[in-house]
């Protein structure tokens, strides 16, 4: 087979993050600290790929480059493609059409975690040739998916968040495809939400007669769309972390699996792992539990956290209770004011959630 090359798409809107994602690209919402997309480039470096083609948004594009660059980091060459409207995945394929050629292609979700890589499904997509290769996971939320049915280990029909699923089997967001999916794209219709359907385009192939492979994925598998998985995201990354202590100790113990970033400082505090303390962050008179990622610059004094994700530069402090199952934004600043009357203060932005127990 010829050269593969990488394709990953970081369009889109990012609806169900807001608020984080009025300011931010889905994409780059920190999993232990780092990009989300960063861990789909990661995959796609490992397995070999050096060209890869990044969809992005008008609207949130800049802030991709900026943070991704022309690749050098990760030993690739990254092109970036601009889609002007988010209308569909397999749009974004033809968006991608001048750049991939006539060439082999991985895709990958940018907002898709996949534990183990690809470098195994890329080698057997070299060795078997098919026309397409998906990768399928049981889910107990298939309405949520794309949904395939298999007959004898082929697939049959594939369908884009049908209401009534057939199968648990969701499609998780990693294809390979050859060149034939340009015209399977061209084919279709925009399905009910209005989008090019990259599951409508497969099941062409499966209708003309092409051979699609279905894989089912041994590992876990995370869409981080939503605030419960990009939580469970960071739990599973967490989850394999190396302890590394780099940042300054005074008074404060770290237990377990924790990374503790070069300039962080920890004054009579507690860090239980799995966690990650960014770089520069500053911990005092703090316990931070099993789950947590605290992200470069942030404050958290008189307080606890855990099972959260916080975002460069936010501040917790002296709360009355754990603060847990959370995700803060970048520069969220969170306290609770001594004085008299007893009273919350609050200064939030557009679709926020907050709960007080
Ligand atoms: O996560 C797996 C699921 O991803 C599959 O099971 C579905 O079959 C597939 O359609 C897709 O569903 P989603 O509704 O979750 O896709 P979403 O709109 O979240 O877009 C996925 C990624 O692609 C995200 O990083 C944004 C980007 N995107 C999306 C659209 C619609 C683009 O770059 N351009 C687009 O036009």
């Amino acid at each position: 087979m010829e050269r593969l090359k990488g394709l990953i798409l970081s369009g889109g809107k990012g609806t169900r993050l807001r608020p984080i994602t009025f300011t931010s690209a889905k994409q780059l919402v920190p999993v232990a600290n780092r990009p989300v997309l960063f861990y789909g480039i990661e995959a796609m470096a490992a397995a070999g790929i050096e060209e890869i083609g990044i969809i992005i948004a008008p609207e949130t594009g800049d802030e991709i480059r900026e943070t991704a660059g022309d690749g050098s980091q990760f030993g690739v060459r990254i092109t970036y493609i601009v889609q002007d409207a988010p209308a569909g995945l397999a749009h974004a394929v033809l968006t991608a059409e001048p750049f991939l050629g006539t060439d082999p292609f991985v895709m990958y979700l940018g907002d898709n975690l996949l534990q183990g890589g690809i470098t195994d499904l890329v080698a057997a997509f070299r060795a078997d040739a098919p026309d397409a290769l998906i990768l399928l996971t049981p889910v107990p939320d298939p309405e949520h998916y794309g949904v395939a049915e298999l007959h004898e280990g082929r697939v049959v029909r594939l369908q884009e968040k049908p209401p009534q699923p057939k199968t648990d089997l969701a499609l998780v967001g990693v294809y390979m495809f050859t060149a034939g999916i340009h015209d399977a794209a061209r084919a279709i219709e925009p399905s009910p939400r209005g989008e090019l359907e990259i599951t409508d385009a497969i099941q062409y192939l499966v209708d003309a007669g092409r051979r699609v492979e279905p894989h089912i994925v041994q590992g876990w598998w995370k869409d981080t769309g939503r605030l419960e998985d990009m939580l469970e995201a960071n739990r599973l990354v967490l989850d394999r972390i190396e302890r590394r202590i780099d940042g300054t100790l005074t008074e404060s113990a770290c237990e377990g699996r924790v990374i503790i970033e070069a300039g962080a400082v920890l004054e009579r505090s507690t860090v239980r792992g799995p966690a990650i303390i960014g770089a520069g962050a500053r911990l005092i008179d703090a316990y931070i539990g099993p789950y947590t990622a605290i992200g470069d610059g942030c404050v958290i004094q008189d307080a606890e956290v855990e099972h959260s994700i916080l975002l460069e530069g936010s501040s917790v402090r002296d709360l009355g209770a754990r603060m847990e199952s959370s995700l803060l934004g970048k520069d969220v600043a969170i306290a609770r004011s001594l004085g008299q009357p007893r009273a919350y203060r609050f200064l939030v932005g557009d679709q926020s959630e907050i709960g007080i127990a």
